[in-house]
Order: structure tokens, then sequence, then C-alpha cells
């Protein structure tokens, strides 16, 4: 009973904090509430744990598909995650020790992920609400961020709007629309996105 009393009360916690993050800056938040725990899981679900690779986040905000990757298999240390807000790091780094949270700009890979030149990732999974960045800058993320996976292994990324937040590129990368999750505030899709070569 005060396990479920204290998880209730650590969503209630993470709620009242993702909120904040909405007040203050509402356009780097780019939600309304934090992702389901459907929607975390069916990102993760992708993770290939046997690949060896650690798994890249970004913009895990509160944390609830930082918990699917862990709950996935995947040691703490296995996991590199990027996030612009330092209140959200400083929480998630109580929250989740051993994970090894950048307070940086997903936007500025190079600087950002300076300690880990050179290493690839099993894939990438992407809270960043891409609709508030024009889209020549969406396009750059993606390219960027399949250069640090595998052929093969996607980039993971959520969206509220009906198409897929980046537009193709039929000679760069491939688009596959992987699910819609209606129990998420607000409902989204899910998008896949793979290089050619
Ligand atoms: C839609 S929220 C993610 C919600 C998260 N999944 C949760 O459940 O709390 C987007 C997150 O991306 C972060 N973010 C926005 N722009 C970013 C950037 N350029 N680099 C890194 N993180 C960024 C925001 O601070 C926020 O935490």
């Amino acid at each position: 009973m005060q396990r479920i009393k204290s998880r209730f009360a650590e969503k209630f916690d993470d709620n009242i904090r993702f909120i904040k993050g909405v007040i203050s800056t509402p356009k780097t938040v780019g939600a309304i509430m934090p992702t389901s725990a459907r929607m975390a899981n069916r990102m993760a679900s992708i993770i290939d744990t046997g690949s060896g690779l650690p798994v890249l986040e970004l913009g895990p905000g509160t944390g609830v598909i930082t918990r699917a990757i862990l709950d996935k298999g995947v040691k703490p240390e296995n996991v590199v995650s990027v996030e612009y807000s330092s209140d959200f790091v400083r929480h998630l780094r109580g929250k989740y020790p051993g994970v090894n949270f950048i307070n940086g700009d997903a936007f500025s890979l190079a600087e950002t992920l300076e300690n880990y030149r050179g290493q690839k990732f099993d894939c990438v999974i992407s809270g960043i609400p891409l609709l508030n960045f024009p889209m020549h800058q969406r396009v750059k993320l993606i390219e960027d961020l399949l250069k640090l996976v595998p052929v093969g292994r996607p980039v993971v990324q959520f969206s509220y709007g009906p198409v897929s937040p980046v537009v193709a590129r039929p000679d760069s990368y491939t688009i596959k629309h992987f699910d819609f999750i209606m129990r998420n505030i607000p409902p989204a899709q899910i998008w896949h996105y793979k290089k050619l070569h």
C-alpha cells in the first residue's frame, strides 16, 4: 500500500514539475503532460538489448521514457540522455542514478556529445518537440542522429501531428509510421527514421 502511495506521489510530483516547465518554457517543453507509460514502453520496445551498444535518449523531461528504457533491461550506465532544462536534469540525476544525463542542446550534437566522440548507439529515442523547430533544423537533427546508429537501426520520435514531423528525403533516410498511441495526452504518433547506407 505504502509503495502504491509513494508511486502515486512520485507521479503527482512529476506532473507538477512538468507543468512548471511548461509554464516557464512552453516552446521547449512542447507538451501539456508527461509522456504516458504506454507510449514510453512502445518507444523503448525497439531497443535491441543484445547489440551491446548504449541507447541515446533526447528530451527525457521527467524521465518516463528513461524508465521504459531501463525496464527494457538496458543498464543505467548504457543510457546517455540529453536534456536542455537544468531543472529536469537535476531531478533526473537523483531519480535514475548511473544514467549519463547531459545538460545540453540536442541540436548541437558535436558539442553536447563531445565525451562520446566516435561512439555508436543502438538507437535514438527522442521526445524533442520537433514541431516547435523549423523544418531545416528537424531534418539536420535526424540526419546527424542517423550518423550515430548502425545502418538498419532507428531514430524513434513521437509527435502530435498527423504526419511525420520531418519531411521525406528518400535519398537519405526512410520514414516509417510505427504506432498511434491513444493512451497519451494528447494522443500521439510514433515514427521511425532509418538511414539508407
Ligand atoms: C515533450 S517533452 C518530453 C516529455 C518527457 N517524455 C516526459 O514524460 O516528461 C520535451 C522535452 O525535450 C526537452 N528539450 C526541448 N528542446 C531540447 C533540446 N534542444 N535539447 C535537449 N532537450 C530538449 C524539453 O526540456 C522537455 O523536457
